[in-house]
């Protein structure tokens, strides 16, 4: 089987995380995201795999190669503007075989991919579309079924009164290529609002495969930290740590005996953790983390070679790579994007975003 994977969105949501790097690259407990989807496919013996890239084609390419060392076959595919779902799809055509898969590269799930192929051939359909129940579904696109699995109608971001089912489209679709003639080439087109409705009116086999699996889409700050403490409290397969436990420290650290941790933390190779520094996860420190002295940091991820200096507060921040934060910053659910630098005794408040590059004047106070 064969997966086409859409990577070539512009992420604007999870910005300025995504300034730099496409939102499969950013990393889930310091591996690029795109990389965990692999692994889930080929659990499922999927290792044909097309990227349809649009935005930031090169992080990837930089990164996967031709596959290999994953033990996959990769094609990309690059669009020379936004296509749209469909259209990306269409623009990759030459490359699909007769049936293939398509994921959103911002999903998260351990859906059974395997049972819903035997639910696509069981059904002979041309299209199968994985529902996944979501608490609030407004924000989604709604599927409602017969009791056959057969798609009845589709309601893209429904209002409450609007919601009949919190079975929602999961964006992972087993796709018949014939359904791509009704394409038009070189045009953006969506699945979501176009082809999927106009197959449902046309009257081709549309089933909808339910599942009570784990589902969540990294889009956005929020959720992309969410993603990371389901992970490290044990609520995702495969992903199994005990709440309260240092889960991971990399090689070559220099972590002061008396740093005080409350797990689950991952910390990546070459990290320095100064004297009196306070640790509460769930958090993840990238490789080359640098932290100063009485520094705490509580229910954050950071990426990359990014240092803090001596008494800086965080909770839940996310700090993209290569920034400095210079003695006695303070920040909470602050986002900062690539090579920022703070000024000493800034405080960054709830909401604040820091887009990259960005050196924030000195603040008073000694350094
Ligand atoms: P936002 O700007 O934050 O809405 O993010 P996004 O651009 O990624 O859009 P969205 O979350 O709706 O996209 C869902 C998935 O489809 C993501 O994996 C995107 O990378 C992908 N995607 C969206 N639009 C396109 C497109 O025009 N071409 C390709 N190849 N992929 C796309």
């Amino acid at each position: 089987m064969q997966a086409l994977i859409l990577v070539g969105g512009e992420a604007t949501r999870l910005r300025p995380l995504t300034c730099n790097t496409p939102k499969s690259m950013v990393t889930v407990l310091n591996t690029p995201f795109l990389e965990h989807v692999i692994r889930y496919l080929s659990g499922h013996n999927i290792k044909n795999i097309v990227l349809a890239q649009g935005h930031l084609s090169k992080p990837m390419e930089d990164y996967f190669g031709d596959g290999s060392r994953f033990g996959i076959k990769l094609t990309y595919v690059l669009e020379s503007q936004p296509m749209g779902t469909a259209g990306a799809v269409k623009n990759a055509e030459q490359y699909l075989e007769p049936t293939f898969m398509v994921l959103n590269g911002d999903i998260f799930t351990d859906l059974d991919l395997t049972a819903m192929l035997d639910f696509h051939k069981a059904r002979q359909a041309q299209s199968t579309i994985a529902l996944a129940p979501v608490e609030d579904p407004t924000a989604y696109g709604l599927i409602e079924t017969s009791s056959g699995g057969r798609i009845t109608r589709f309601l893209e971001k429904p209002s409450w009164n609007q919601v009949t089912t919190n079975m929602i489209n999961a964006g992972t679709y087993i796709l018949s290529k014939d359904i791509l003639k009704r394409v038009p080439a070189g045009t953006p087109f969506s699945f979501e609002r176009q082809l999927f409705p106009q197959l449902l009116e046309a009257g081709e086999p549309l089933y909808a495969f339910p599942s009570n699996s784990y589902w969540i889409d990294i889009g956005t700050p929020e959720k992309y930290l969410k993603l990371h403490r389901d992970m490290m409290r044990g609520e995702v397969k495969g992903y199994q740590v005990v709440q309260g436990k240092v889960v991971k420290i990399g090689q070559s650290c220099n972590i002061n005996p008396e740093t005080q941790i409350v797990g689950p933390v991952v910390i990546g190779n070459n990290c320095v953790i100064n004297r009196g520094v306070k640790l509460f996860g769930p958090l993840v420190l990238g490789n080359g983390t640098v932290l100063g002295e009485d520094s705490v940091v509580d229910s954050s991820i950071i990426w990359a070679n990014t240092q803090l200096g001596m008494k800086v507060t965080l909770n839940e921040c996310l700090i993209a790579n290569d920034c400095l934060l210079e003695n006695n910053t303070t920040a909470e659910k602050t986002v900062i994007g690539d090579h920022v630098t703070i000024s000493r005794n800034s405080k960054l408040g709830p909401g604040s975003r820091i887009w990259p590059p960005t050196l924030t004047p000195a603040a008073p106070g000694k350094r």
